[in-house]
């Protein structure tokens, strides 16, 4: 290779596939380059500027230490919708967007009043406002910064229809009552040792851990919900793989109705719902 070519698109393809596989050097560099696919694909001799080569080459170093590419890129695509992320939020997960449709189908274009608790991104809330322009969505996290992610997610997808609230729960929705509860919250037990591994490692402690056994949180939620609920409305949940007996056990303990298991992507239990009748 001759110099010019040492500087090209080709060669920095080459050196960050070298680090982390084809795909995601392809994302790194279109980060670095401010390109998509078709620029890369098109023009593999296009010149690399020194600022972009040293971008590319803080990233690089960023995902050999573990970084989540997310948090590197600054963002994850949900639901085909491209959120901005951080540090101070879970990265959107494929399997929740279960959650999403699974209230998607019970709203069916009503003008529901819904409630995201625990939003981080704003993922599964901003969805539902976006796919539902009637619906009136209210995003509640405890983490301010957490929070400022989802709102400037709200602002691009539908910034009509949410509205953000810091707060522990339902602490910040008064007397209020919603048509259904949406909540993919904490569940993973504190001295799990999932928590040391892979992305985990960087995302917010907050986000992921609940006591002891994980259920802390969903607890938390299926006690308090029915006050928040208008009779005949829905709360949907996320939790871990081997919660749903644990989660149908509180449900039924609480007088709810109509509970129901739903599988992830992988068949996996990961979601639970129940029809509050009063
Ligand atoms: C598993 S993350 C889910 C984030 C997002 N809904 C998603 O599905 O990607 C749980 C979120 O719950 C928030 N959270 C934890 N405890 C909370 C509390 N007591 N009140 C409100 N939000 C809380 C965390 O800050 C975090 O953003």
């Amino acid at each position: 290779m001759n110099p010019p070519e040492l500087e090209s698109v080709a060669y920095w393809l080459a050196v960050a596939q070298q680090d982390c596989g084809r795909t995601e050097a392809r994302a790194l560099l279109r980060q670095a380059l401010g390109c998509g696919d078709s620029v890369l694909l098109a023009y593999p001799e296009r010149a690399v500027s020194a600022a972009q080569a040293s971008a590319l080459q803080a990233m690089l170093a960023a995902r050999r230490a573990g970084q989540p590419l997310a948090y590197i890129l600054g963002s994850r695509e949900f639901f085909s919708r491209e959120f901005v992320v951080g540090p101070a939020v879970l990265i959107p997960r494929p399997e929740t967007e279960g959650l999403v449709e699974w209230a998607l189908a019970l709203m069916a274009n009503r003008p529901w009043q819904v409630l995201d608790l625990g939003t981080g991104s704003g993922c599964v809330g901003v969805t539902i406002a976006a796919e539902c322009p009637l619906a009136q969505v209210t995003l509640v996290d405890s983490s301010s910064a957490a929070l400022a992610c989802a709102a400037q997610n709200a602002a691009r997808f539908a910034p009509l229809n949410t509205e953000c609230l810091v707060g522990d729960w339902f602490s910040a929705v008064g007397d209020r009552q919603f048509d259904c509860i949406v909540s993919n919250p904490p569940y993973i037990a504190d001295q799990d040792p999932h928590l040391q591994q892979g992305d985990l490692r960087f995302e917010p402690l907050t986000a992921l851990a609940s006591g002891a056994d994980g259920l802390t949180a969903l607890s938390q939620i299926i006690a308090a919900a029915p006050r928040y609920l208008r009779p005949g409305a829905y709360l949907l949940l996320e939790h871990g793989y081997d919660q749903a007996l644990a989660c149908a056990e509180l449900l039924h303990a609480a007088a709810w109705h109509e509970i129901q298991c739903r599988p992830d992507l992988a068949g996996l239990p990961r979601l639970t719902g129940a029809q509050w009748r009063a």
